[in-house]
């Protein structure tokens, strides 16, 4: 029987690249469309190291409606897209609004034209617990209210969301899963893919490994003075391991017609809140290498604390964020090295 393919848009990027390994390892056919904008064609060599198989790529942006639907023609059957291509940094799309609109948003339609002219069966969107926004209650839920944006890019998360929302209920005939991050962090455990920051990291696993390991002199912790127990900011660090298994869940449960509704939304998170500083605690100590770091003055735009209630994810989904913070922070040292050895 041959093996369900799936579209994976920005395939060669971060959670997609984890995400393709993992769906490889499920036995599915894997076909990547990326623009390598942000990220790097090497990528697909540690796919196949990992896997033993080298996923079919094709180079291209999902805003050219023209060359995505030669790739719908080129690789047919496709039953299921999980769409990660888009642009991510907050502060960017604050600099740059109109690209951030119009890359995440017309890339989007465009996919979903093409759900309905090649009867795709499943869709998976890469969401964000941006659309929270500054959550009046911690842990949220996916029924927690959606707060406006605090930047652009949180803005076309939520707009995407409304997106997919409106198409289904005007009658296309197809699945979606929404899958709402919290924040992804570390390495896959063999670390030949990991976390590629073009330039200087904004998130902040990527600049603590690169001061660890003394490519940047300190890292800056963005504020000491909010309303926590330590002062820092609280998050949900998930792994992106664990967070790239849940997508290969979401595709089986579409294909298979698993769910009576048309359009679900998970929570992907692990339930625990951690502080900047206390992951900063945890990195050393779980790899014996010391963080200089320093506090420093709020990042404009920071929410305060938001961590998940991932139950509907752990119940309908069967799924669980399992891997314990110390050894994703071991696996993202182990890449840090590693992408040290290869320079
Ligand atoms: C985490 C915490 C910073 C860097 C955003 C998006 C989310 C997702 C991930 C794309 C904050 C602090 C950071 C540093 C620091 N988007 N920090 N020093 O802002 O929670 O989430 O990126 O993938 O949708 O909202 O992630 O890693 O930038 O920051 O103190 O050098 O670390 O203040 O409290 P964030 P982050």
């Amino acid at each position: 029987m041959s093996k369900p393919r799936i579209l994976v848009t920005g395939g060669t990027g971060y959670i997609g690249s984890h995400t393709t390994v993992e769906l490889i390892n499920a036995g599915y056919d894997v076909v990547i469309f990326d623009n390598l904008s942000n990220s790097n064609i090497e990528v697909l060599d540690g796919i196949e190291a990992i896997t033993g198989v080298r996923p079919a790529f094709i180079k291209g942006d999902v805003n050219d409606i023209a060359t995505l639907d030669c790739l719908f023609q080129a690789y047919p059957g496709i039953e299921g897209i999980i769409n990660f291509a888009a642009s991510k940094a907050v502060g960017e799309s604050v600099q740059k609004p109109l690209l951030y609109y119009r890359n995440n948003l017309n890339s989007l339609m465009n996919l979903l034209e093409m759900v309905e002219k090649y009867q795709v069966k499943g869709f998976v969107f890469s969401s964000s617990c941006t659309v929270y926004g500054e959550p009046d209650v911690n842990p949220v839920t996916e029924e927690s209210p959606i707060k406006p944006a605090t930047s652009p890019y949180g803005n076309t998360k939520q707009i995407s969301e409304e997106i997919i929302t409106d198409f289904i209920h005007s009658g296309a005939n197809f699945h979606a899963i929404i899958l709402r991050y919290f924040n992804p962090v570390g390495a896959h455990p063999s670390a030949l893919i990991g976390e590629l920051p073009i330039g200087v990291p904004q998130n902040l696993i990527p600049y603590l490994t690169q001061t660890a390991i003394g490519i940047r002199k300190e890292l800056s912790v963005f504020g000491d003075d909010y309303d926590t127990p330590d002062g820092s900011c609280i998050r949900d660090f998930i792994n992106v391991v664990d967070l790239a298994k849940a997508h290969v869940i979401a595709v089986k449960r579409m294909i298979e017609g698993k769910s009576a509704d048309k359009i679900e939304i998970f929570n992907l998170g692990t339930g625990n809140g951690v502080s900047v500083l206390e992951l900063i605690n945890t990195f050393e100590s779980a790899t014996g290498v010391k963080v200089p770091h320093r506090i420093t003055g709020r990042r404009e735009g920071d929410i305060e604390k938001v961590w998940a209630n991932p139950e509907r994810a752990n119940k309908v989904l069967g799924w669980t964020a399992e891997t314990p913070l110390a050894d994703t922070m071991r696996n993202a040292w182990k890449w840090q090295q590693h992408l040290a050895e290869k320079k």
